[in-house]
């Protein structure tokens, strides 16, 4: 790994514990069929943040098989969750892991592009989220949070993903091929706009694949 030594990370992850067994064997599952679910480092910071904030209201953008929306809901036992994947494959097996937790009533599984489904749930007066996890296509990564913000509470916590892409966002030569050119640009593109943005208090970690932590400010739009 570019951003953390390996030996660190092993160090960090022997202190892992899986909230309850369930968890930990839907973890393993997603693991094995290589689903690119949370890392376990981003696992312990996510709890973290989620202890510190007790939010009501938790938006994510990017579903997968839904091991990090069910997490949440372990890990906030009063929060409602909408969660958005554009892959039907990925929602059918995710619905099918939200009803085996029983976890319906409080996970809302949509199906679609990130963007225009949270569009759908402002027109349909659905708010006031306080925590946002943005975790699917990293050159999207600024029109989710627009759209986000726009159902964002002031003060919300938005969490954004693998914003260091393995180091590729902060040097070409991990990189050497050029294949995710467009990827690295667009990201560094969102780093930039997140970091400057008066509207955000951001903070840049280089926990797990790096995730940025900001804080909403104010009004968006
Ligand atoms: C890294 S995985 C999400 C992992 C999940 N958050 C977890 O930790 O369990 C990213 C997901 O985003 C989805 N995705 C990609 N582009 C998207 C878009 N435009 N809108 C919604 N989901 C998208 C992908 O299909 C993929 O399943």
């Amino acid at each position: 790994m570019n951003i953390t030594n390996d030996i660190v990370t092993s160090y960090i992850n022997r202190h892992y514990e899986p909230l309850n067994d369930e968890l930990g064997a839907l973890r393993a599952m997603g693991e094995a069929d290589r689903v690119p679910i949370i890392l376990k480092e981003t696992e312990q910071c996510l709890s973290f943040l989620l202890a510190l904030k007790q939010p009501g209201r938790i938006l994510e953008i990017g579903t997968a098989i839904g091991y990090s929306s069910i997490y949440f809901a372990h890990r906030c036992p009063q929060a409602e969750i909408y969660t958005i994947e554009k892959d039907e494959t990925a929602v059918q097996a995710a619905r099918h892991n939200i009803a085996a937790f029983g976890l319906e009533p409080r996970i809302h599984s949509c199906f679609g592009d990130g963007q225009e489904q949270i569009e759908k749930l402002r027109d349909a007066g659905i708010d006031g989220f306080d925590f946002v996890f943005i975790d699917a296509a990293k050159s999207h990564y600024k029109r989710f949070l627009d759209a986000a913000l726009s159902v964002c509470r002031k003060d919300a916590l938005i969490v954004s993903d693998n914003i260091l892409q393995k180091g590729m966002t902060v040097s070409d030569q991990y990189d050497p091929q050029k294949k995710h050119k467009t990827n690295i640009k667009k990201m560094r593109e969102y780093v930039d706009y997140i970091c400057s943005s008066r509207e955000l208090e951001t903070s840049l970690l280089s926990t797990g694949d790096g995730l940025a932590v900001s804080i909403f400010r104010g009004e968006h739009g």
